[in-house]
């Protein structure tokens, strides 16, 4: 297979977008109406390195945890799921590549002051670069992503204000699977 053909036997839908965006949200009501487990990258780093995320920053750095999201990502090419992934999945250029090899790509958008409300409510995920970057800075590395998540999604679907229980309809009816 060429990498620029998209898997499109596989019963899988991987969501991307920015840190609140949503994703493990929306994920489990995918999983739960599709009947398919939900994978959530995060978690099986987690779980690979029995650290938590903070941790994995702190004692190893933000290279070695976005290898690690490359290699989850290539060892979940031919699982089927829900596949919930981190808002920084799009950063290395290797895992964009593998990112268009999935049939269904959904980019999850919210505005910039929704996400920051979110994120600083969510006390159970602690965010490295939200705690350790300024509010303008945080401003620009959402910025620099939106053309990243652009270049590999296949569905875009606006995030705001909707009902998790809309939003995975909208989902399911757009992506159709
Ligand atoms: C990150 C997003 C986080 C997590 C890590 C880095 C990012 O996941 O992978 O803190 O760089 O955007 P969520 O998008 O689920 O918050």
């Amino acid at each position: 297979m060429k990498f620029t053909e998209r898997n499109s036997q596989m019963k899988q839908i991987v969501l991307i977008g920015f840190m609140g965006a949503g994703k493990t949200t929306v994920g489990k009501e995918l999983a739960k109406k599709l009947q398919l487990p939900l994978i959530d990258t995060d978690s099986l780093i987690e779980e690979r390195l029995d650290k938590s995320i903070p941790e994995i920053f702190e004692q190893y750095g933000e290279e070695y945890f976005r290898e690690m999201e490359a290699q989850v990502l290539e060892s979940l090419k031919n699982v089927p799921g829900i596949i919930a992934t981190g808002g920084g999945i799009v950063l290395k250029e290797s895992t964009r590549r593998q990112l268009i090899k999935f049939n269904t790509v959904v980019y999850l958008t919210v505005d910039f002051d929704n996400l920051v409300n979110r994120i600083k409510k969510d006390e159970e995920n602690q965010r490295p670069l939200f705690l350790n970057h300024s509010e303008q800075e945080f401003f620009e590395i959402y910025q620099s992503r939106i053309p990243l998540y652009e270049s590999v999604a296949t569905t875009v679907i606006e995030n705001t204000a909707k009902k998790v229980a809309s939003l995975a309809d909208e989902i399911i009816k757009k992506v159709g699977v």
